[in-house]
């Protein structure tokens, strides 16, 4: 059985060859191009998994996309995530028309049908399938994918089931590039920079995050107040009311890094690993399981992951961070 995975058209495009349950190969499209984040259908990335698995597209009995095609889910989705499609770039719309897209990257040759897994789903499956463990709880924290935003459940032998989602617009990943976009980085990249910022800082906003723009719940779950992050309905990330709370705009790139943007930094780690700690205790509460595996662009933050393993109330392992916001 060769299942070929393939994620494209929103950042870091990337493929995978699995055969019986093992990765035969995995690369980003990047590696190849040279260009950094390359969203582009992974062309170079699947010729090298499939060449390592020797095989040809025709011999390939699933091919498999990270998430569900926009025009599945769209009709249902909430009235500020469409708003917020609105504001995307091009490769939304190449999404619009995947299969088609597909086959005209694999040349015609892929004759089976194409499956499309849910993108957290995906994410728990990067997870716990490589993870040493026959069963896990699983946590996932991302931007936005469809339009959950995190999830939890277990995954047990060769099933994964996840009982808990939360929704867009409240998303940790999302709040978090916001501090990104304002302490002047680049939004799903500069995002460990902020990370490597906040030792340089005091939390000193941290209160008055936690007073005004997240509504922080015992079991990690929360809402935010969408009045200070208007990407419901802008292309921008914060706006006026985001401002005026942190003392002026957004440094621009390439500006001085001051103490101000240091002390936001520290602010939001502060804020994101509370976040954190809370589901990962929940996650444990509910399921009484173990184990613990994560993913999700938020789980990059391995400052976090690392309070989880210290301080959470898990045997933490297979702390395996996907590579998608
Ligand atoms: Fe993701």
């Amino acid at each position: 059985m060769n299942i070929l995975g393939i994620s494209a058209f929103y950042h870091d495009s990337a493929a995978a060859l699995v055969r019986d349950g093992e990765i035969i190969a995995a690369a980003q499209e990047e590696r190849f191009t040279r260009k950094k984040h390359d969203n582009q259908f992974p062309s170079n990335a699947v010729d090298y998994c499939l060449e390592a698995g020797a095989l040809t597209a025709e011999q390939l009995d699933y091919v498999v996309f990270y998430e569900k095609p926009l025009e599945t889910y769209i009709g249902y989705a909430p009235r500020g995530f469409r708003q917020f499609l609105m504001g995307m770039p091009l490769w939304l719309r190449l999404k619009l028309h995947l299969p088609r897209e597909m086959d005209r990257a694999l040349q015609n040759k892929y004759k089976g049908r194409y499956v499309f897994t849910e993108h957290h789903e995906s994410h728990a499956a990067s997870a716990f399938f490589p993870s040493p463990f026959d069963e896990a709880a699983i946590l996932t924290f991302d931007a936005v994918g469809e339009w959950a935003t995190a999830s939890f459940g277990t995954g047990r032998d060769n099933k994964i089931e996840l009982t808990h989602t939360m929704q867009f617009p409240h998303s940790l990943g999302l709040l978090y590039s916001a501090f990104t976009y304002f302490t002047g980085f680049r939004v799903n990249s500069g995002e460990y920079k902020m990370m490597g910022l906040a030792p340089y800082g005091e939390p000193k906003y941290y209160e008055l995050i936690m007073d005004k723009l997240i509504d922080l719940k015992e079991d990690g779950s929360f809402r935010l107040d969408m009045s200070y992050l208007p990407y419901c309905h802008k292309t921008v990330m914060t706006g006026a009311k985001f401002e005026k709370l942190f003392g002026g705009p957004p440094r621009k790139s390439g500006t001085p890094l001051t103490q101000r943007e240091m002390d936001i930094a520290a602010s939001i780690q502060v804020v994101a690993e509370e976040v954190m700690l809370r589901a990962a205790r929940n996650v444990h509460r509910q399921t009484g399981m173990k184990n613990l595996v994560l993913a999700g662009g938020v789980f990059l933050n391995c400052v976090g992951n690392g309070r989880i393993l210290r301080e959470g109330p898990l045997q933490t392992a297979g702390l395996s961070t996907g590579t998608r916001l």
